[in-house]
């Protein structure tokens, strides 16, 4: 069954999206490779590679429903920051707003009665709630550490418990 043209231009949109999420990690990831946080920018690197995987994904799926995909333009990712925090709060921004476009998405199929591109957004659903709740982990730490330098050798501490058999 082909796409409609509301559902093809949506899903297109999401295509891009994650393409323009991809974009800001790897602005991110060098951002910590020029501080010398190589942990950091590891994650982000993985963090491109996943948005990547989301975007062919979508990408597939336009195929196989007989529609047509288009890349737009990509704006110019920020690339300054005042902390590492600072990266984690726009990084968990985009992420919300990633999650707002799939609800669109998910309801524009669910009003047209398209139950394959509902059930193919259901791993995006559940991917977006994985995605902000990571982010938001990530901030809490930071915050935890910043708050404190004691914390920094509880932390230390803890990721020692943790590692118990
Ligand atoms: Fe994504
Ligand atoms: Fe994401």
């Amino acid at each position: 069954m082909k796409l409609n043209n509301e559902l093809e231009a949506l899903l297109n949109a999401q295509v891009n999206m994650e393409i323009e999420a991809a974009h800001q990690y790897k602005a991110m990831a060098a951002y910590f490779e020029g501080r010398e946080l190589e942990g950091f920018a590891k994650w982000m690197d993985a963090q491109v590679q996943e948005e990547l995987e989301h975007s062919r994904k979508i990408y597939d799926y336009i195929f196989k429903r007989d529609g047509k995909v288009e890349y737009f333009a990509l704006e110019k990712p920020k690339a300054d920051f005042s902390s590492v925090k600072e990266v984690f709060e726009v990084a968990l921004a985009h992420e919300q707003k990633v999650t707002a476009a799939i609800r669109a998405l998910y309801k524009a199929a669910r009003d047209a009665e398209d139950y394959g591109v509902e059930t193919f957004l259901k791993f995006f659903i559940e991917e977006q709630e994985e995605e902000e709740e990571t982010v938001k982990k990530i901030i809490d730490k930071v915050t935890f550490l910043d708050a404190d330098n004691k914390n920094v050798n509880l932390y230390l501490l803890d990721k020692e418990m943790g590692e118990r058999k």
